[in-house]
């Protein structure tokens, strides 16, 4: 299968939030032996270990499994960010993570955003992230960085983003900028496999509703990673690759958009599209 990528970052990835314990393993090998090679997990998922103890057992080459994990909003003060970066690779046991991000930008600036954004490019000159980016970050704060660490640094933008959640002007920002945004929650939690719309076009192309939404969110230039511990899902997922959506199938799908926001905790920005 051709791997395509945006930014150095495989376009399509396996999600690990709630993969813990044995069960949680057991999903993250069976992803990797369907075909999947970038794996996403934060260090407030409680998945780091079973990441980097599933890539092992897997036997596959360690440069060909693509690592995401990102710094909790509770380490964003340094120096316990580097510190935290570091307790990461000695938990997954690796030596160099493939993309760190901040996971979310700090509330009201509690911590200054300059502390936690120089710390996280800090990880990169000391060669423990070979790339950088940030989650849930809005318009403004990506300004803010771009003024900080000079254009091009972040490779990309982790956002909420599924065909109920379109976020029209932060995707008309990041491709201005050429700066991908990453997906997360890109099957609405599973809604996205009872939608009629996404199954009458799924079955057009014989595959899953679900793959639908992903080959469409691909289609707009996003990466998604869907997560799922079931294996037929896993590899049904794994098919929006090999999707490609008419321009009035796109059409269709990108008229599903309602703003409908799953992920907005207190300590969530002030998004961009609400
Ligand atoms: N940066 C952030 O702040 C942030 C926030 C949230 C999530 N994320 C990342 O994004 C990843 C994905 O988000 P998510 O896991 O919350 O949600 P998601 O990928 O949209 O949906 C996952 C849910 O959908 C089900 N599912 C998967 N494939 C399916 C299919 N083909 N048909 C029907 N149901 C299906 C799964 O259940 P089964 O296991 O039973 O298949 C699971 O319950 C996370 O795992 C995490 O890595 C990041």
């Amino acid at each position: 299968m051709t791997r395509p990528d945006l930014n150095g970052i495989p376009v399509l990835g396996l999600g690990t939030f709630g993969r813990t314990g044995p069960e949680g393993l057991a999903a993250i090998l069976e992803a990797l032996e369907a075909g999947y090679r970038h794996i996403d997990t934060a260090q407030s998922y409680g998945t780091e270990a079973n990441v980097g103890e599933a890539i092992r057992r897997s036997g596959l080459p360690r440069d060909e499994v693509f690592v995401t994990t990102k710094i909790a909003d509770t380490h964003l003060d340094s120096p316990r960010a580097l510190e935290s970066v570091a307790r990461s690779l000695e938990t997954m046991g690796l030596d160099r993570i493939d993309l760190l991000l901040i996971h979310w930008p700090s509330q009201n600036d509690q911590v200054p955003f300059e502390n936690y954004m120089t710390a996280l490019a800090e990880a990169q000159d000391r060669g423990w992230a070979r790339l950088i980016g940030v989650s849930n970050f809005t318009i403004r704060h990506l300004d803010r960085a771009e003024a900080l660490l000079g254009p091009g640094r972040l490779a990309t933008n982790q956002v909420e983003i599924h065909p109920y959640l379109q976020t029209p002007r932060l995707a008309a920002f990041a491709k201005a900028k050429g700066l991908p945004l990453t997906a997360y929650q890109p099957l609405a939690k599973g809604e996205v496999a009872r939608d009629p719309t996404l199954s009458r076009i799924g079955k057009a192309h014989d595959v899953s509703a679900a793959a639908v939404a992903l080959a469409f969110l691909m289609a707009q230039g996003h990466i998604v990673i869907p997560a799922s511990s079931d294996p037929a899902r896993l590899r049904g997922n794994l098919e929006a690759l090999t999707v490609s959506l008419s321009e009035d199938e796109l059409a269709q799908i990108r008229a599903l958009d309602r703003g409908q926001r799953l992920i907005n905790p207190d300590k969530a920005p002030d998004w961009d599209d609400r």
